[in-house]
C-alpha cells in the first residue's frame, strides 16, 4: 500500500517533507498555496513551493475559487518542473478560506470544482491534476459522487478523500463506508485519508479498497511512521537526532529561500527556527520522560545557538 504525507499548513514545509521522505513516504504534499497569491505576484506565497535536494516526489497543493487564478497557478507550478502532481484543495474548513469561496466551500459546489479542475488541467502541461475533498458538508448533505464526477469529467487523475464531513472539522468518526462507496464508483485512483495512526487504522482504511492512504497528524511526531507501517527496514533515529536533522533541513530551506528571493524580507534564521521549534519540533520528544519540561525550555529560546545548545546529547 502506498503511503503519502497529507498537506498540513504550517507543518509540511520542505524540511518536514524531507524527513517524511527519509521516513518512507511515497509522496508528500506542500502546504496549501494560494492561487490568488500566485496570480497577484506574492513572493512569500512562492516560498511555500520550495523543494529541498533529497526530497522524494512532491505534489503542490493549490487553493482558490477563481478558474483564471487556478489556471495561472497550475501553469506556474508546472513550469517549475519540481512537482509530480498539482492538487486542488476542496476541504479546508478555516473560516478565512471558506469565506472567499475556497477550501470546504467547494464541497457544496461540484460544478465550480469541475470548472476549477478543468482550468487547471488545461494549463498543467501534462502534470497530473488531482482533487482533495470531503464526502460532503454535513451527514445529510453527501455530495461525494457529484464531486467525483466533477473530477473525472474535468480530467483529474485522482481524488483524495478526507472521510469526514466539513461539519466535523478534523475530528470524530472517519466514514470508511463512504470511502468504500467512492472506491466502487471511481474510475480514477482514490486516496483515503483520516485518522490513520497505526497498523489497525491503516488496515481498516486499506480494506475500503483505496489505492493509497494519506496520513496527516499521525506523521507529525514520527515521520518514520510510513516505514514502520509498511514493515520495511529503516534506521531508527533518536528524538534528539530527528530534532537535529529537521533543524538542519530548516536551516537549509531558509538559506535556499534567501538565495532564490534576494529582494524579499525574510524572518531572521533565529526567529524562523525558534518559531518552528516551538510549533513543531518539540513533538519528537512527546511521550518521553521529561518531555513537558523540555518543551517549556524550548518555548523560552530565541536563537538558533540557544536551541542547538538545548538539544539533549545526540546519540
Ligand atoms: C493544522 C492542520 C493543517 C491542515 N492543512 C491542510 C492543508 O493545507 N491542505 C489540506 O488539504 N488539508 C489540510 N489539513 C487536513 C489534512 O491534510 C488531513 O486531511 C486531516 O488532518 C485528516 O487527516 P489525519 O486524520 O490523518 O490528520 C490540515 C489539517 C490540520 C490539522
Amino acid at each position: 500500500m502506498k503511503l503519502v504525507l497529507a498537506p498540513i499548513a504550517g507543518f509540511t514545509n520542505a524540511a518536514f517533507r524531507l524527513m517524511a521522505t527519509h521516513g518512507g513516504a511515497d509522496l508528500t504534499y506542500t502546504e496549501m498555496v494560494s492561487a490568488a497569491g500566485l496570480a497577484h505576484g506574492s513572493s512569500p506565497t512562492r516560498h511555500l513551493m520550495e523543494v529541498l535536494p533529497g526530497e522524494g516526489p512532491v505534489a503542490c497543493q493549490l487553493f482558490g475559487s477563481k478558474p483564471d487564478e487556478l489556471a495561472f497557478s497550475a501553469r506556474e507550478v508546472a513550469a517549475l518542473g519540481r512537482f509530480v502532481e498539482i492538487n486542488l484543495n476542496a476541504g479546508c474548513p478555516v473560516p478565512r478560506i471558506v469565506k472567499e469561496g475556497s477550501g470546504s466551500a467547494l464541497v457544496k459546489n461540484p460544478q465550480l470544482v469541475h470548472d476549477l479542475l478543468a482550468a487547471m488541467v488545461a494549463e498543467a502541461n501534462g502534470v497530473p491534476v488531482t482533487l482533495k475533498t470531503r464526502p460532503g458538508s454535513r451527514p445529510d448533505k453527501v455530495l461525494m459522487l457529484e464531486l467525483l464526477d466533477a473530477a473525472e469529467t474535468a480530467g483529474a487523475k485522482g481524488i483524495a478523500m478526507h472521510a469526514r464531513f466539513t461539519s466535523q472539522n478534523h475530528g470524530g468518526e472517519v466514514h470508511l463506508d463512504l470511502l468504500s462507496e467512492l472506491v466502487q464508483k471511481a474510475k480514477i485512483p482514490v486516496i483515503g485519508n483520516g485518522g490513520v495512526v497505526d497498523s489497525e487504522t491503516l488496515r481498516a482504511m486499506a480494506d475500503t479498497g483505496v489505492s493509497a492512504v494519506m496520513l496527516g497528524r499521525g506523521a507529525l511526531p514520527d515521520p518514520y511512521i510510513f516505514a514502520k507501517l509498511k514493515g520495511v527496514e529503516f534506521e531508527a533515529l533518536s528524538p534528539e537526532r530527528l530534532f537535529r536533522k529537521n533543524l538542519d533541513a530548516l536551516i537549509a530551506l531558509h538559506g535556499q529561500i534567501a538565495e532564490r528571493f534576494p529582494a524579499d524580507r525574510l524572518p531572521t534564521l533565529d526567529f524562523w527556527t525558534a518559531g518552528a521549534v516551538r510549533t513543531h519540533l518539540f513533538r519528537y520528544f512527546a511521550g518521553r520522560p521529561g518531555a513537558g519540561e523540555f518543551r517549556r525550555r524550548l518555548m523560552s529560546l530565541r536563537t538558533l545557538d540557544e536551541i542547538i545548545a538545548a538539544i539533549p546529547s545526540q546519540r
